[in-house]
């Protein structure tokens, strides 16, 4: 394995202390980001001070963070909708669009249509594509096969995705994604509850909205998951105000994910509980949906989280320093607010922040050099700030431009 010394960095992110498993975001102003060196040792991360090592990385006007962990994707996918978008801003209404075969039936015709090889091939070129963007870990889901065979084999896809990437993948049934084509709402989660118990996931996950699953199926979900021991995550208060916070919580939800129309009085159970609010700013903007109350929750100390939703429907979003740009406009978020929600808190929501997410002794070696100070992933919108990227400790990709920072000896 590689020892690394990362030097003379200008920033360096460090939690207020070690062993947090989230930070609330009233507690964000806590993290820093001062001058330092970074070790890294047999895939960890070994301490702060510069030391010898095989590689050598001059970091002079870099900021160094954790690498960003992406709770909330919908991969593995198949094709795009590249139409649908421009017929969704040009005025097309959503029910036409979906009366039309749009929507994700699209997604799910092209998943069926597509080979498992197809699939993968996709699937892992778009995981690549997002450790360039300094993404080190993610989250896919099921949702696309919208049968009970079709689900099964997008969780055996999800898995086998999982085998083949660079990052560690975390896998979420979202068995109740739609209701598909001669069920009802309630005879669909028969088959959901079947598709639970018998796939390999690692979470469950519903979309409570009025043209999919209503607050009564998400109760019933919260059930299940209790029942098999598995995290409960939901898509809720994305298109429509349906009130689901308070059921998701009283289910011990780990994550409510969009809340684009939350309800007001819903902001300080929400913030209160342990249960992490995860934004999604890619699909408001692709959307045009209503901002979540991102300043609301933050200043309320919600655990707080930034996530892509990279589909190919509402956010055919890859990057996360997009979604950072994104969240620190609409929600009016300092670069550590952010940081923090698209790192730790994160992990948190996978289950997975005692060895992800933060630059602490002891933990992965997910690390990012970035060309610039953190300030400028927001300001410099659109340019991807990743110069180096360490997964376990060994330098992954090395942006040809600051291939001179690193030196192999
Ligand atoms: O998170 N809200 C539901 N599911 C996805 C969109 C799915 C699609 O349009 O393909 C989301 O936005
Ligand atoms: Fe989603």
């Amino acid at each position: 394995m590689t020892s690394v010394s990362i030097r003379d960095a200008a920033q360096v992110l460090r939690p207020p202390e070690d062993g947090l498993a989230f930070l609330r975001h009233d507690r964000a102003r806590e993290l820093t980001l001062e001058p330092s060196a970074v070790a890294l040792d047999g895939g960890l991360v070994a301490g702060f001070e510069p030391s010898g090592a095989d590689v050598v990385v001059d970091a002079s006007g870099c900021a160094v963070l954790p690498g960003f962990v992406d709770c909330h994707t919908h991969l593995p996918f198949a094709g795009w909708r590249a139409e649908e978008y421009e017929r969704k801003v040009t005025g097309v209404p959503y029910e036409e669009i979906a009366r039309t075969g749009g929507g994700i039936a699209a997604s799910a015709r092209a998943l069926a249509a597509a080979t498992d090889e197809h699939v993968l091939e996709q699937s892992t070129a778009l995981a690549h594509e997002m450790l360039v963007h300094g993404t080190t870990a993610f989250e896919g889901k099921t949702g696309y096969g919208l049968s009970r065979d079709g689900e099964v084999r997008a969780a055996r896809l999800g898995r086998e995705l999982a085998s083949r990437v660079a990052q560690p993948m975390r896998l979420t049934g979202l068995f109740a994604h739609a209701v598909p084509p001669g069920f009802t709402a309630d005879a669909w989660m028969d088959e959901a509850e079947a598709l639970a118990r018998e796939c390999d996931v690692d979470a469950l996950d519903i979309f409570v909205e009025s043209v999919a699953f209503r607050n009564e199926h998400l109760a019933r979900w919260g059930a299940v998951a209790r029942d098999i021991g598995r995290v409960l995550r939901a898509h809720v208060e994305q298109l429509s105000t349906m009130r689901s916070v308070p059921v998701a919580l009283e289910w011990s939800a780990r994550s409510l994910d969009h809340l684009s129309l939350m309800h007001p009085d819903d902001v300080a159970p929400l913030a209160a509980a342990e249960c992490a609010a995860v934004l999604l700013p890619g699909a408001e903007f692709i959307n045009a949906e209503h901002a979540a109350p991102g300043r609301e929750l933050a200043d309320a100390g919600a655990i707080c989280v930034l996530a892509t939703d990279f589909n190919p429907g509402t956010s055919p979003i890859a990057s996360m320093p997009v979604i950072i740009g994104l969240a620190v406009r609409r929600y009016g978020w300092s670069v550590l607010e952010a940081l923090i929600a698209a790192t730790l808190n994160a992990a948190w929501v996978l289950e997975r922040s005692e060895y992800l997410g933060s630059l602490e002794p002891g933990k992965r070696a997910d690390v990012l050099v970035l060309d610039g100070p953190a300030e400028h992933i927001p300001y410099r919108f659109g340019h991807n700030p990743v110069a180096i990227v360490f997964a376990a400790g060994e330098p992954v990709w090395v942006r040809p431009d600051q291939a001179w920072r690193v030196t192999r000896s």
